[in-house]
């Protein structure tokens, strides 16, 4: 689960002037792309405006991520370019505060500051409510590091972002419900960088959607590193589940379209699966990570259930909502993974058939179990699984976006498209659709046939001219 979006969309907020800049760089899922909208709307009653030119900024913010090696390594180069852009700065007598925010801030703490000296403010994920101080402190000379846990209080403080803000940002927005894990897949950093799971309150989430809603959000995915983990006092009193929270959430007035992210296959309980059986508005794409088809490298990853446990499974939801895609994410080369048990891993794919997937390379994290395991994979093994899979991922993916031509469904329209005259908007299942259609739609579901599919996006065309909820748009019908 990876989205590289960068931050973008000027806030303004609290009646301050806007007179100093942040540019927030954006690693990593998508938990992360919504804890970078968070520290802007923290910072904004500071007189902080967002800014997407690094050149211009007062601050940088690197909101990182340390799932991956990679990943953690891609935050010191860009730590030494921002080197350079600071001390070219101060030579001309200017200054340039940055700051380490996310997983890796986190995991590493001090040891950042002490690789990289030109980091001023570290910061893990629990913090973000208390970044004005935290900045005024850094500003006052002092090198921050906070990486203290305190997650409900975190959920408590966060700043509401202004109504303008949040049209800023678009159509569909990300709202985190849980944050941490208790599983602890023995390769993964997760249960350490954002600790132990925690699920908001029932009445903080309904609120938050309200607000989105009242600003023109129409689609709305709920967030957690465990989400259909999430639980809590529902409004009649009863311990409720993710699906009890979907039913509530389809309430909220002006919300469209829900979706949820990331899911632990051990926690699709029925209530969930009813709730893809029951709520047109919850769409049709799952993404189900099951990480490996083998059951020795199951055990191995700790991850509690067997292929059979996945398969079962993926027929109740499948049988619950038939049209629903599945997305997944995959880990090759874990620690003592033959070539049998990648096979296995080919053969559930195959069976499973994915609309769209992540896969990966074992990459072995500090402090994990899987880091400290014999049997560790070579590289060159890894590639070549990693080769193989993709290919057959790739292919399904294909085989999937093939099978819209002559669809006809509802798109959530959500900005200008890549010509003029055109718009872009999503598909149920999350593919980006191209169609010529007037702006006043964006926002809007509207009807749209596929025409034909590219690589990336599908292409439409709107099969009348009003949308779903039947206001006229005034569009030429296409013959
Ligand atoms: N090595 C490779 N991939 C990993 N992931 C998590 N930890 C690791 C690791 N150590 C992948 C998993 C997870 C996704 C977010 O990242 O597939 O579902
Ligand atoms: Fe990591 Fe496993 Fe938790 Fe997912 S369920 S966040 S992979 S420990």
């Amino acid at each position: 689960m990876t989205d590289n979006r960068q931050a973008t969309g000027a806030t303004e907020q609290g009646g301050g002037e806007n007179t100093r800049r942040v540019y927030v760089k954006t690693y990593g899922c998508q938990m992360n792309v919504y804890d970078s909208d968070r520290m802007s709307d923290a910072l904004a009653p500071e007189g902080y405006a967002l800014t997407e030119a690094p050149e211009e900024a007062d601050l940088i913010i690197l909101n990182t991520c340390h799932i991956r090696e990679k990943a953690a390594e891609k935050v010191y180069s860009e730590l030494g370019r921002l080197r350079v852009m600071k001390q070219q700065r101060e030579s001309e007598g200017r200054s340039l505060m940055v700051g380490v925010a996310g997983c890796v801030a986190q995991a590493e703490g001090e040891e950042i500051a002490r690789r990289a000296p030109v980091v001023d403010l570290v910061f893990g994920p629990q913090s973000y409510h208390r970044l004005p101080e935290l900045v005024q402190r850094a500003s006052a000379g002092a090198k921050v590091v906070e990486t203290e846990f305190d997650v409900e209080e975190k959920f408590e403080h966060l700043a509401t972002p202004s109504q303008k803000a949040v049209r800023a940002r678009g159509v569909t927005a990300f709202l985190t419900v849980q944050e941490g894990c208790d599983k602890f897949c023995t390769f993964c950093v997760v249960p350490y960088t954002r600790g132990a799971e925690v699920s908001r309150p029932v009445s903080q989430i309904v609120a938050e959607a309200g607000r989105l809603a009242q600003a023109g959000v129409r689609e709305v995915t709920l967030l957690g590193q465990n989400v259909n983990a999430w639980h809590g006092t529902g409004e009649n009193g009863r311990e409720w589940g993710l699906g009890e929270l979907l039913f509530r959430l389809a309430k909220v007035d002006g919300i469209e379209r829900l979706r949820y992210t990331t899911s632990h296959p051990r926690d699709m309980d029925d209530a969930l699966i009813a709730a893809h059986r029951d709520l047109d508005m919850l769409m049709p794409y799952l993404h189900l990570p099951v990480q490996t088809g083998s059951d020795r490298i199951l055990k191995a990853m700790n991850r509690r259930h067997t292929r059979d446990d996945y398969f079962r499974l993926i027929e109740r939801i499948r049988a619950a909502r038939p049209d629903i895609a599945l997305s997944g994410d995959f880990i090759v080369g874990f620690p003592g993974e033959t070539d049998e048990d990648f096979a296995d891993t080919m053969e559930l794919v195959e069976r499973v058939g994915y609309a769209s997937a992540f896969s990966f390379k074992y990459s072995p994290r500090p402090g994990t179990p899987g880091a400290a395991m014999e049997a560790q994979v070579e590289e060159a093994v890894k590639s070549a699984r990693l080769a193989a899979l993709q290919e057959l991922l790739q292919k399904q993916q294909r085989a999937f976006n093939a099978s819209m031509t002559g669809r006809t469904f509802d798109v959530l329209f959500e900005k200008p498209g890549r010509h003029a005259g055109q718009l872009v908007g999503r598909s149920p299942w999350l593919q980006p659709v191209q169609v010529d259609a007037p702006e006043e739609l964006i926002g809007k579901l509207a009807t749209v046939e596929i025409v034909d599919v590219g690589t990336n996006s599908l292409f439409g065309r709107l099969i009348n001219g009003q949308d779903r909820k039947g206001s006229n748009v005034g569009v030429a019908i296409p013959a």
